[in-house]
């Protein structure tokens, strides 16, 4: 039977229930789904005749059978075996899963249509979350689709413009608290345990990780039903690297794959406490008060999930590594220069890892590698300007377009 459970200590919740926090022990919650029950749920059904998505995973999902979904056809995003990228960076085999190819250009949407689709499911008629930027663009635009009210709290100022951008034209109610994103989330885990109308769409929610961890699926799927030797993924409330690695430990328990990944976190320098974790081989993490960092996505001193990151890590013999603002733009210009792949910063994080780590020998050369890029370059297009040659303005004559582009000057031949 598929249900909620504590990750501490193991209490029961129906997927019925709203609960956030185990009522015990106060530990974060998963789904966990009868693994022979759900093998035999997948032998009598045609999931594989259905194109790749999120929804191709429906029986994976904890959505009842009559629920009506809400979607805007996520996933199914590329994965760009990327050969140029590959010299660049001294390896044999890397692919970029492209997650910026979402409806609203991020990861996010694998987790909202499953969320938003529970929150309708149970009756909710407002949804709120607190973001960074893509979170709140999601669930604005899911909130719109599924015709119920969303509220955002972002931090103030800290934001890229194009994800403050979508939330407001698809409706939501915008707050932007004077304070950063961790002070935020205290806000709206408060808020939805005392109006218990309003139900709470970050990754805290294990629906929302159900829909997520798609993205481990699609990846193995992608590959031929296999997986590859590492996963490379950049961290922030540290939501996604769980929920991929819940997805490859499922297809791993069904037989789909037989071998796992190991997972590689990275984290912008400004904002490591799990990178530091697990440098330091500790058993919790220490908050970090003032993150900072120009991947504004990631920026993040007290991720909620950070324990099933850290064993998500750790049981997957992966690490975890930390990138400077510097090698974070310096990713982003060398993917969007040798792979056409235009980026935010908080998603070159996962290509400046790597390449940091291939360099100091952690990476294996010979590695089948699999990057994954969180959101789409135009989420932020501020920072793509500032570190680009600019425009140059020329007068509407062709000797001036000529000279700019230091063409010699042509007779015209007569034909
Ligand atoms: N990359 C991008 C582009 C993100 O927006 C986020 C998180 C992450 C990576 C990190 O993912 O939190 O699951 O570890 N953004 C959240 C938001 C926090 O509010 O949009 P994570």
């Amino acid at each position: 039977m598929v249900h909620q459970e504590c990750i501490n200590c193991k209490t029961q919740y129906g997927i019925d229930e709203i609960v956030y926090f185990c009522r015990k022990c106060g530990d974060i919650l998963e789904i966990k789904f009868g693994m022979t029950e759900l093998g035999e749920k997948l032998k009598a059904s045609d999931w594989k005749k259905t194109p790749i998505s999120v929804w191709r995973y429906r029986d994976f999902m904890p959505i009842h059978e009559a629920t009506r979904l809400v979607t805007l056809s996520e996933g199914g995003t590329g994965l760009h075996r990327s050969q140029r990228l590959c010299d660049e960076l001294g390896l044999k085999q890397l692919y970029v899963k492209n997650e910026g190819e979402n409806p609203t250009g991020s990861f996010k949407d694998r987790g909202m249509t499953v969320g938003v689709t529970k929150a309708v499911e149970l009756g909710a008629r407002h949804v709120i979350c607190a973001s960074t930027g893509n979170t709140s663009a999601s669930l604005a635009a899911y909130a719109a689709r599924a015709g119920i009210k969303c509220t955002v709290l972002i931090p103030s100022g800290k934001i890229a413009y194009g994800k403050l951008s979508q939330s407001m034209i698809h409706g939501a109610k915008v707050l932007q608290v004077r304070g950063n994103f961790d002070q935020a989330l205290e806000f709206v885990l408060k808020l939805a345990e005392k109006h218990k109308d309003i139900y709470l769409l970050n990754s805290i929610n294990p629906f929302r990780i159900e829909g997520q961890k798609s993205l481990g699926f699609e990846i193995c799927e992608q590959l031929g039903n296999e997986a590859p030797d590492r996963i490379v993924i950049p961290v922030g409330n540290a939501g996604n690297i769980s929920a991929v690695w819940k997805g490859l430990t499922e297809f791993y328990k069904l037989g789909i794959i037989k071998k796992l990944p190991k997972m590689t976190g990275i984290q912008a320098a400004g904002s490591a406490p799990i990178a530091q974790a697990i440098k330091t081989n500790s058993e919790k993490i220490t908050p970090v008060e003032h993150p900072e960092t120009i991947a504004t996505a990631i920026r993040i001193g007290a991720p909620v999930s950070w324990k099933k990151a850290v064993n998500a890590i750790r049981e997957s013999h992966g690490t975890a590594e930390t990138v400077t603002d510097e090698e974070i733009l310096d990713a982003q210009k060398i993917l969007a220069r040798v792979e056409g792949i235009f980026v935010e910063p908080a998603s070159a994080s996962s290509i400046a890892g790597l390449k940091k780590l291939v360099k100091s020998g952690v990476i294996g050369r010979d590695e089948r590698v699999v990057c994954i890029t969180t959101g789409h370059g135009l989420k932020d297009p501020d920072t793509a300007i500032k570190q680009s040659e600019k425009p140059v303005e020329v007068d509407a004559e062709m000797s001036a377009i000529e000279n700019a582009l230091g063409l010699k000057k042509q007779a015209i031949l007569a034909r």
